[in-house]
């Protein structure tokens, strides 16, 4: 990425285009605390967080931020309820949060309260989707992270699947920065972000 200056307000829904290998992921990466850039910072919330400690910013990811990765990252050992309660088991927030009463509420919300028990080779690529979606919302993330989380699924799928991400999105007033292929998806964003060669496009 070079001479990035972007701004993206609180509680909006922005969409990141451009084409393979334009550096869509790698934004992302940097913007969630994952990848860190070589000059200049990245600020959330009023944080600083490439200025924080490794644990720190650990806790801060795990905290703020929820993500949908651009590829398949269930752990394919545990149940659906264990995967999407993980997040916030490894918190170790206060007891009087029930992370499996909570995960439980969540894979209900996206249509998966039937698949709890199952591991993630067990369900389709679309319920992989959902119950990533509903891990990212585990810990109330006031960003919510989403590399092309719709790229292979079907029409129908593609639009259950965004319903139940900006839905959440919306119920938990967190911002949503969405990375897609998907022009229809990017036309019903509030803000499109286009990458090229590591720029943004102006
Ligand atoms: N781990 C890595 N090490 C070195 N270069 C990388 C790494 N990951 C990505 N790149 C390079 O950085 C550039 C941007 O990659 P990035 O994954 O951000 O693209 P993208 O826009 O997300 O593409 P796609 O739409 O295919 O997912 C590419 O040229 C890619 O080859
Ligand atoms: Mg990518």
């Amino acid at each position: 990425m070079r001479g990035i200056d972007l701004d993206i307000a609180a509680g909006r829904y922005a969409a990141v285009i451009g084409r393979s290998g334009s550096g869509k992921s790698s934004l992302l990466a940097m913007i969630g605390g994952l990848s860190r850039p070589t000059a200049g910072g990245i600020r959330i919330d009023g944080t600083d967080i490439w200025s924080l400690r490794d644990d720190a910013l650990a806790h801060f990811r795990s905290q703020r931020i929820g993500y949908v990765f651009q590829f398949a990252s269930l752990l394919p050992t545990l149940r659906l309820i264990d995967n999407v309660a993980l997040p916030a088991l490894l918190a170790r927030r206060s007891t009087a949060v029930d992370p499996h009463g909570r995960a439980a509420e969540l894979l209900d919300a996206v249509g998966l309260a039937d698949h709890a028990d199952a591991y993630p080779s067990e369900i389709s690529a679309g319920e992989q989707r959902r119950a990533v979606i509903a891990r990212a919302l585990i810990n109330d993330p006031m960003l919510l992270l989403a590399d092309e989380p719709t790229s292979d699924l079907d029409e129908q799928t593609e639009r259950e699947v965004m319903s139940h991400l900006l839905g959440a999105a919306r119920r938990h007033g967190a911002t949503l920065v969405l990375v897609t292929h998907s022009l229809a998806l990017a036309a019903g964003a509030e803000e499109v972000v286009q990458v090229a060669d590591g720029r943004l496009v102006p």
